[in-house]
């Protein structure tokens, strides 16, 4: 059993648990923390019958109430009529301020399941209990929440921090090769903007157990307990990064923004897919162009954009930037929610455990860095 981390910020702090076998120790966590009305459990399909079932037995046999929900899988599921679905499940259920909402699922479960949290009864408890490598790393811990906009994604939505985020990293032995790849490219995204001996344990590990065709979703195999051992303890350390930066930074005024590393071109070029990219494989792509822009910006020299491409190759991630116009890339760049007074704040890396923003890199120089990692040269 591993010590949990623990989120702090002004208007919240609760423990961040990462560990297989998590969530096992639900019900005794929720006594702990006061929880004790009834659990509002909303999951995905994937998740349905592997998870949601028999954690919702486990919690009645220790005395709760469940009601559980299950969500169409897909982004399209953050939206307005889906909420107010939600709402009106727990409405006519009877859902009353002591509740808590239970999220079960990746990132689409835990942003709508924390919306309906945030805004039911102005606002009830809800537990984060992410099951992909994504959310893991990134969304379920922070307290982002919300859904879609016909106009743009997360245009609507509420900071509302968990009261707790149990990550059980036994569930990333379900998922999808593609699903669990993608989410290196965050894990190793935390190591470039803020902790560099994540970055040479991630290599350390890519040495010992790097992604081949034979074994596509890379790494993570679950009849070797001491590779899942390691690789958990890896996922631990990436999401301490995310744990410290929103304790110092809840809303997004400072430190937050370097956790968008690679996402200025990584949601540009997302978007020109047609979401047929994963988010973190689009990020992957982001985040080499943007190391480029760095170098070529002189904040840091080649070696830490070849030694950060052959990591992110070596947990199954391209860097190649797809073939699409050049024009509508910078297009996209400029409707990155980053923009302030017309102008990019592109978080750069200067070493690797270090980033910086700057608002002052010239269109030509940005279209020579884009053209470089071009895969059509
Ligand atoms: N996903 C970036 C953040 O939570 O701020």
């Amino acid at each position: 059993m591993t010590d949990d981390l623990t989120v702090t910020t002004t208007t919240a702090s609760y423990p961040v648990v990462v560990e297989a076998g998590a969530l096992a120790s639900l019900p005794v966590r929720l006594e702990a923390l006061g929880l004790r009305g009834n659990l509002w459990l909303i999951c995905d399909g994937a998740v349905e019958s592997l998870y949601a079932a028999p954690l919702a037995e486990c919690l009645r046999a220790a005395g709760f109430t469940v009601h559980t929900y299950r969500v169409p899988p897909g982004d399209a599921s953050k939206n307005p009529a889906q909420l107010g679905e939600l709402h009106t499940w727990m409405i006519a259920g009877g859902v009353e301020r002591r509740d808590a909402v239970l999220a079960l699922g990746g990132g689409v479960v835990g942003d709508l399941a924390g919306f309906a949290a945030a805004t039911i009864l102005r606002g009830i408890a809800v537990v984060q209990m992410p099951t992909t490598l994504l959310s893991m790393v990134d969304a379920a811990v922070g307290g982002k929440t919300g859904i879609n906009h016909p106009l743009g994604k997360n245009l609507i939505g509420a900071f509302h921090q968990p009261r707790l985020v149990l990550a059980d990293t036994d569930t990333l032995a379900s998922l999808p090769p593609h699903a669990l790849r993608e989410g290196w490219s965050e894990v190793i995204k935390h190591g470039v903007i803020r902790d560099a001996g994540l970055f040479a344990e991630l290599e350390q590990l890519a040495d010992s157990y790097g992604w081949s065709e034979s074994a596509p979703g890379g790494l993570w195999d679950a009849t070797d307990s001491a590779r899942t051992t390691a690789l958990s303890n890896i996922i631990r350390r990436a999401v301490a990064v995310k744990v410290e930066v929103v304790s110092l930074d809840e809303f997004e005024r400072g430190e937050r923004i370097t956790l968008n590393y690679g996402h200025t071109i990584g949601h540009a070029v997302e978007q020109l897919s047609h979401y047929g990219l994963l988010h973190g494989e689009a990020v992957a792509v982001g985040m080499h162009a943007e190391a480029r822009i760095a170098q070529l910006m002189g904040m840091c020299d080649d070696n830490l954009v070849d030694r950060q491409a052959a990591l992110l190759h070596a947990y199954g991630l391209n860097t190649a930037l797809p073939t699409y116009d050049l024009d509508a890339i910078l297009a996209l760049t400029m409707r990155d929610k980053k923009v302030q007074a017309k102008k990019i704040r592109w978080v750069l890396p200067t070493a690797i455990g270090t980033v910086q923003v700057r608002d002052d890199v010239p269109d030509e120089l940005l279209r020579r860095a884009l053209r470089i990692v071009d895969c059509r040269l």
